[in-house]
C-alpha cells in the first residue's frame, strides 16, 4: 500500500488487499488469455471466408457463471474473516463502532467491555478542524493529537455541525461522525507521525481539515502534556488594555462587526457578542480562549479557523498586544 500500515487492523486490510489483489491478478490473466486465444483462433483467415458462429453453449454458460460466483465468494470469505478479526474482542485495537443515540447504554456498555483502553480523548469534528480534547478536560489541541505510543488510544467523535470522518490511512478503517451520535474508534500505534484527512465533504474548507497524529514515548508524552498544561496557565497580555480599546473603537474597524454592550461597538457581522468575552471558553468556538491563542487568532484568523468571515487586519505585534490586553478586561 502507499501508505504502510502501522496498526492492527491497518495490517489485517493490508492482507486482505494482498490476497484479493493476487487473485484479481489471476482473473485477469486468464480472461486476457481466453480473449487472445479466441480473437486468434477465430479470426477471418480469408476475406471471402466467414468464421465459424456458435449459438449458445450450455456448458460453457454455466462455466462463466459459476466461476466468477466461486472466486466472489472466496473473496467474501476472505474479507469476513477479516472482519471477525478486526472486531474481536481483544484484539490489539478494537473494534469501530457508531452509537446511535446520545444514551444508548446497552452499546456503549458493550464499547466499554470490548476494550480496555489506557487514554480516551473526546474529540470535535467541526467545520473545518479536528480539536481534541485529553482526558482531564483541561487541554485542547487542534488538528494535532498527540498520544503515547504503544497504548491502546479511544477516540469518542461527534460533531456540532455536519457528517466529517476521521481518518488516518496508516491505522486502517475510517469512521464517520455524524451529528447527534458518539463515534468510536480505536488504535494503538508505535512512534511516529501520522497524517490523515477529514474523509467526507463538509463544506468550503474541507480539503484544510487535515489530521495529524504524533505519538510519542511514553515518558515524552508525560513531559509534552505537562509543558501544554504549564503553557494554559502561563503569562497573559503585557499590553496597555486602554490603548486597545482606543484601537477597537477608533483606530481600527473592530467596532463595526462586533459589539460590546455599552459601547459604540454594536456591529453585527460576529455571530457572538464580545461582552463577557474574557470568560468564553473559545476563540470564535474552535480554540481555548487563553492570550496565546488571542495573539494568534488576530494575527491570522484565517490560520486558526479556516473558512472564517473574520479578516485578516494585517495589525502589528503592539496592536495586538494592546487588543489582547484590552479583550482580556470584557468580563
Ligand atoms: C469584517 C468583520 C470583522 C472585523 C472588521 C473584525 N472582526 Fe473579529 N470576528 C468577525 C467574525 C465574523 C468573527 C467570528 C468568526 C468565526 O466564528 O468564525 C470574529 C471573531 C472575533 C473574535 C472571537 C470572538 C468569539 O466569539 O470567540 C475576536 C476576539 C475578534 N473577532 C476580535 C476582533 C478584533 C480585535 C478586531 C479588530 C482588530 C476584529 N475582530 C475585527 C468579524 C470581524
Amino acid at each position: 500500500m502507499l501508505v504502510p500500515p502501522v496498526s492492527h487492523d491497518a495490517r489485517l486490510i493490508d492482507e486482505l488487499f494482498r490476497v484479493v489483489y493476487v487473485l484479481s491478478f489471476i482473473v485477469f490473466i486468464i480472461v486476457e488469455g481466453l480473449i487472445i486465444y479466441a480473437v486468434i483462433k477465430f479470426r477471418r483467415r480469408r476475406a471471402d471466408e466467414m468464421p465459424e458462429q456458435v449459438h449458445g453453449n450450455t456448458a460453457a454458460e454455466i462455466g462463466w457463471t459459476v466461476v466468477p460466483a466461486l472466486a466472489v465468494g472466496v473473496v467474501f470469505g476472505f474479507s469476513v474473516d477479516t472482519l471477525n478479526r478486526m472486531t474481536a474482542r481483544g484484539s490489539p485495537t478494537a473494534p469501530l463502532a457508531h452509537v446511535h443515540s446520545l444514551n444508548d447504554t446497552e452499546a456503549r456498555r458493550r464499547i466499554e467491555e470490548a476494550k480496555q483502553v489506557d487514554l480516551v480523548i473526546e474529540v470535535v469534528g467541526r467545520q473545518w478542524v479536528w480539536q481534541y480534547t485529553y482526558p482531564d478536560g483541561k487541554l485542547t489541541t487542534n488538528e494535532t493529537l498527540v498520544v503515547p505510543a504503544g497504548k491502546t488510544i479511544r477516540l469518542d467523535l461527534t460533531t456540532p455541525d455536519v457528517i466529517h470522518a476521521w481518518w488516518m490511512p496508516a491505522f486502517g478503517p475510517m469512521i464517520y461522525v455524524n451529528p447527534g451520535e458518539v463515534s468510536y474508534v480505536w488504535f494503538n500505534v508505535p512512534p511516529g507521525e501520522y497524517i490523515g484527512q477529514c474523509n467526507v465533504f463538509c463544506g468550503v474548507a474541507h480539503a484544510q481539515m487535515i489530521s495529524k497524529v504524533r505519538a510519542l514515548p511514553q515518558d515524552e508524552y508525560e513531559r509534552w502534556y505537562q509543558e501544554q498544561l504549564a503553557a494554559l496557565s502561563g503569562p497573559t497580555a503585557t499590553g496597555d488594555p486602554q490603548r486597545g480599546q482606543d484601537i477597537f473603537m477608533n483606530q481600527n474597524i473592530c467596532w463595526s462587526c462586533h459589539s460590546i454592550e455599552g459601547t459604540k461597538a454594536q456591529g453585527k457581522v460576529a455571530p457572538r457578542t464580545l461582552t463577557g468575552f474574557a470568560n468564553y471558553d473559545t476563540i470564535a468556538e474552535v480554540v481555548p480562549n487563553t492570550a496565546d491563542n488571542l495573539r494568534a487568532w488576530l494575527h491570522d484568523p484565517q490560520a486558526i479557523k479556516p473558512g472564517t468571515t473574520m479578516p485578516n487586519l494585517n495589525l502589528s505585534a503592539q496592536d495586538i498586544e494592546d487588543l489582547v490586553a484590552y479583550l482580556q478586561t470584557l468580563k
